[in-house]
């Protein structure tokens, strides 16, 4: 029996993961495995019930949890709030507390969605790419942090360090990723002006050697920025730190039209991970049966293949997903001028168990 932790956060953080539980519990029954789900409180829904983000009981069981399933944090509801009591606090504290210092984020177009991109269709169609974002440490964690008096007026300030194993672990995650891929691994940083890039980079290629099959290139944040909406296809697997990689996987994101599409595993070294999806909360259609669950539903398929062990039936989530688009269901967010046609998110979770 596997035991997942699901937090289903605020917004439309519930109505997308309940969906992808029920696709969950089928997909495992079909492997014959029975998955315990327990269901907690994170972000603002905890903070309104009992003001903390990340409640220590909440915390206690995503330890105790083979994987965590999360929704989604944050919403207007609570953004006056001083930065230490945030929504987005029970986030960056689960990702500490568990350890998750990898972030897998992959950007996948199906051809059949090319024209939801922003980008002419040729430069997307079966696009496929993978973000490697270092999830627990730089600039999000470093010391001293704060906004302080300095010859009368206030100063804002942030660490960004990397030490030498945060580099080499992430780094060696992305170079066996890259070699079950594609064999190319681009380095994302910014050598030319921080020493903590050229520390990175050093690092980096320091354990080329071992992987004899990847061929590591190396690209300055803001040429990778171009390049991503320039020619995204010449990418196969790229690593960077924490904020280089929050900007660079909103920007993979877009480039297949729909943030409700999106995936993401963030993995600690014991093989545990939280799964989400990369869009938000959207506060603005929340409650009306409106979101794309396809996003959560794929970050299940990643907690079969990462955390579960249970690549069959990641594989069976993967293709029902890729089944439902072919037959050219589509949720509001990707449907482009057919809105009229387009179905809610509880329908397109039954779309998706019954191509199970
Ligand atoms: C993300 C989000 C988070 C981040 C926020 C909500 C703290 O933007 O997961 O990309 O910056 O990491
Ligand atoms: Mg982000």
């Amino acid at each position: 029996m596997k035991k997942v932790l699901v937090l289903p956060g605020d917004g439309i953080g519930q109505e997308v993961v309940n969906p992808a539980v029920e696709v969950m519990q089928v997909a495992a029954q079909q492997q014959g495995v029975t998955i315990d789900v327990e269901e907690a409180l994170v972000g603002g829904a905890a903070i309104d019930d009992c003001g903390s983000p990340l409640p220590e009981s909440t915390l206690a069981k995503a330890k105790a949890a083979d994987a965590v399933l999360l929704g989604g944090v944050g919403g207007p509801k609570w953004d006056d709030l001083p930065t230490a009591q945030r929504p987005e606090k029970g986030l960056l504290g689960l990702r500490q507390e568990l350890g998750l210092f990898a972030n897998l984020r992959p950007a996948l177009l199906a051809s059949s969605l090319a024209g939801a991109s922003s980008l002419k269709p040729e430069l997307v169609s079966d696009l496929d790419i993978l973000i490697v974002r270092e999830l627990t440490g730089g600039i999000y964690f470093g010391e001293p942090r704060g906004v302080e008096t300095r010859d009368n007026e206030r100063v804002g300030f942030n660490t960004l360090v990397y030490a030498e194993h945060e580099i080499e672990r992430i780094a060696r995650v992305s170079f066996d990723l890259a070699s079950k891929r594609n064999g190319l691994l681009c380095s994302v940083d910014k050598a030319n002006v921080l020493e903590v890039s050229q520390l990175w980079r050093e690092v980096v290629t320091s354990l080329a050697s071992d992987y004899p099959d990847v061929e590591l290139s190396h690209m300055y944040v803001d040429n990778a920025a171009m390049q991503l909406v320039r020619a995204p296809k010449q990418f196969d697997v790229i690593v960077t730190g924490n904020m280089f990689g929050d900007i660079l996987s909103d920007v993979a994101a877009m480039l297949t039209g729909s943030l409700g599409m999106l995936p993401s595993a963030s993995l600690s070294a014991s093989g545990a991970g939280m799964y989400e999806p990369v869009h938000g909360t959207a506060p603005d259609i929340a409650g009306q049966d409106k979101a794309n669950p396809l996003a959560t539903i794929l970050s299940v398929g990643m907690l079969f293949r990462y955390s579960l062990d249970m690549p069959e039936a990641a594989d069976n989530v993967d293709r029902a997903v890729a089944k439902v688009l072919a037959d050219g269901h589509r949720t509001a967010d990707i449907a482009g001028d057919a809105q009229a046609d387009a179905v809610g998110c509880r329908t397109m979770g039954e779309l998706v168990i019954e191509n199970l």
